[in-house]
């Protein structure tokens, strides 16, 4: 595991956005597995930026996302699809046809996730799988739990993922109460791992993720157990590590 611990946010996520970059100008027709949340955005816009200025050409790229909430459709402005679209699809020249995120308005559990698993294996493997990390620990909506969920999964959240997510939303009563995600095999079958974490409401998250027992109580923690992983987080999430 290689650690970069960077000034700030900023920092965090030009470092960040230079290793994806350096994975699309390797491999022109990669697969990316992304995120969303507020850690990957300042990537997205440096990926945008180096776009704009010629350096990157995403025509060939494959993208993957993580998550998606049930019961919400890509014109919701809330939903992931809609985020992807907003902070980083619309702005490249990346073919829509390739860019999948689960289908929230599938409100068959069964086939939604089925569906994805599906779309994973086609791909014929995520080549580099982008990650933010909950406050709680979890990884996609991989909540805290008594066992790893390997596959795609309809998932109830956490009270806790609930209100940190509640900022997005007019209320708390808006937040849906359940998601689809890639599940912890999915996302350990990614052949490397990049993990963007910023402020000092992550320290204590971040640091049982790296130095805890593997446990699916932390879901982060068993990126210990993956052979390719990179943390860039900045100052303030690495304030209870060294
Ligand atoms: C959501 C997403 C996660 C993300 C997490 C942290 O729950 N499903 O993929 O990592 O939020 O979000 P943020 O980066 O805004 O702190």
């Amino acid at each position: 595991m290689t650690i970069y611990k960077t000034n700030d946010y900023q920092d965090m996520s030009r470092k960040a956005a230079n290793i994806i970059s350096a994975q699309i100008i390797m491999k022109p027709n990669c697969v990316l597995g992304l995120a969303t949340g507020s850690s990957p955005i300042g990537l997205y816009k440096q990926l945008i930026e180096w776009y704009q200025k010629g350096d990157l050409d995403f025509s060939k790229v494959t993208t993957i996302n993580l998550d998606e909430y049930k019961g919400l459709g890509p014109d919701d402005d809330q939903s992931y699809r809609y985020f992807m679209n907003e902070n980083l699809f619309n702005h490249i020249n990346i073919d829509k046809a390739r860019t999948y995120v689960p289908n929230g308005l599938e409100m068959n559990e069964e086939k939604a996730c089925s569906d994805y698993n599906q779309v994973i294996a086609q791909s014929g493997g995520i080549d580099i799988q982008l990650l933010g990390l909950g406050n709680n620990g979890h990884i996609g909506f991989n909540e805290p739990d008594s066992v790893f969920k390997c596959e795609t999964h309809c998932v109830n959240l956490t009270p806790s993922t609930i209100e940190a997510n509640r900022r997005f939303f007019e209320n708390e009563d808006a937040v849906p109460r359940q998601a689809y995600t890639m599940g912890i095999k999915n996302i350990m079958q990614a052949k490397k791992i990049l993990v963007v974490v910023s402020g000092e409401a992550k320290a204590k998250a971040l640091k049982d993720a790296l130095y805890g027992p593997v446990t699916p109580s932390v879901p982060a923690s068993v990126l210990q157990l993956h052979p390719d992983v990179t943390i860039v987080a900045d100052k303030a999430a690495l304030k209870l590590i060294n």
